[in-house]
């Protein structure tokens, strides 16, 4: 029995292996390990791809967040409003600034962050909204940004899962700030840990760099106190070769989300994804609700279908943010039931096809 994988990473890396490790050998000739002109190179053409004046990349998705954070004034004595059915990462980033997590329900088809919600929680220490843009598609910033009118409160968007998406025509961080990751199984994905910081604001822009770099931008001249959170060159290699390629996998996965959008169509207990209007989605995750998941996914994986969870454990039911509190039903109850399936540029009907096929036997056997 041939597995499929949650991700095929392998698959990925064939279609770049060439340019990798010539990159590879360029770098080491070089020792240009960290920073250089090729970390500078994939910044200038990240920025480019999101279509904002400036990217920084850093060391992973969650120092992205606190950077960003911090970069717009969340600290001590100040609060951030953001969905309770993200990765722990958004909150922690939250809570490593020294403010305080405040957490809000998501939409119940969408599992987006609740725009009334979020704006019904706003005090007067509110200085970030952090939506989600969970499995790969943009949670609705413009009525989020409509509601904030008037308000000196700053969106700072959680990209980690939605590298090229759009909704209505813009990307992330348009007029705000966005962080994103690269762990590899992200879209565009490094080969270990990298994120980056996206903005159109230059004073943003310069902030998170400074904090970043142990916060001075000139050798030994520390203006900041700030961290080391570097992109490095070997990952700069990588992340070139893959987002030269980034809108045609995007595209495929487009099509692989259709495809299972059909095959699903007949099994009456599983409740597909929805697309908001407007959005361009790129499919990160196929989050598929079942009955009986938990049974179901262990059968699942079972038959050799790489099918996960994201995420089992809403963040205020954690050990590490329980003493949040509160009561957040949409999340609650999505997730014991929400199920990944597998989903890449490179799954092939004939693999979608089988994913389907064991759903629904897992499904009548569960
Ligand atoms: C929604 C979300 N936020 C933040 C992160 C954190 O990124 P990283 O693992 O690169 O620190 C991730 C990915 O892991 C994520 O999926």
């Amino acid at each position: 029995m041939t597995r499929i994988p949650l991700v095929d990473l392998a698959a990925a890396h064939a279609e770049v292996a060439e340019e990798v490790e010539a990159g590879f050998k360029r770098i080491i000739a070089e020792t240009a390990f960290i920073g250089g002109a090729e970390v500078a190179a994939f910044e200038s053409e990240y920025a480019a791809f999101s279509g904002l004046p400036h990217a920084i990349g850093v060391a992973n998705g969650t120092d992205a967040l606190e950077l960003a954070f911090r970069a717009v004034g969340v600290g001590p004595g100040t609060e951030v409003i953001l969905p309770a059915n993200t990765f722990i990462a958004t909150a922690e980033a939250v809570a490593r600034t020294g403010a305080r997590v405040v957490l809000v329900d998501c939409d119940p088809a969408t599992y987006l962050i609740d725009v009334d919600a979020a704006l019904a929680a706003i005090t007067p220490r509110t200085r970030a909204i952090a939506p989600v843009h969970l499995y790969g598609q943009l949670a609705p910033v413009d009525e989020l940004r409509k509601g904030l009118a008037g308000r000196d409160i700053v969106i700072v968007e959680d990209a980690a899962q939605s590298q090229g998406a759009t909704r209505h025509g813009l990307g992330s961080g348009v007029d705000g700030i966005a962080a994103t990751s690269f762990y590899p199984g992200k879209n565009l994905g490094a080969y270990g840990d990298a994120g980056a910081v996206t903005t159109a604001v230059e004073e943003w822009a310069t902030t998170v760099r400074t904090l970043g770099s142990h916060g001075g931008l000139r050798k030994y001249h520390h203006d900041l106190v700030g961290v080391n959170s570097r992109l490095d060159g070997l990952q700069a290699v990588v992340l070139r070769a893959k987002l030269a390629r980034l809108a045609g996998w995007n595209e495929q996965r487009r099509a692989a989300a259709a495809r299972y959008h059909e095959l699903l169509a007949g099994l009456e207990q599983v409740v597909r994804p929805v697309t908001l209007d407007g959005n361009v989605h790129v499919w990160h995750i196929y989050c598929v609700r079942v009955p009986n998941r938990d049974d179901v996914l262990a059968r699942l994986n079972a038959a050799g279908v790489g099918a996960a969870i994201h995420y089992p454990i809403p963040v205020h039911r954690t050990g590490a943010f329980a003493d949040l509190g509160g009561s957040f039903p949409n999340a609650e109850a999505a997730a014991p039931q929400i199920l990944s399936l597998p989903i890449y540029p490179q799954i092939t009907a004939d693999q979608q096809a089988r994913v389907a096929e064991e759903l629904a036997k897992a499904l009548s056997a569960a």
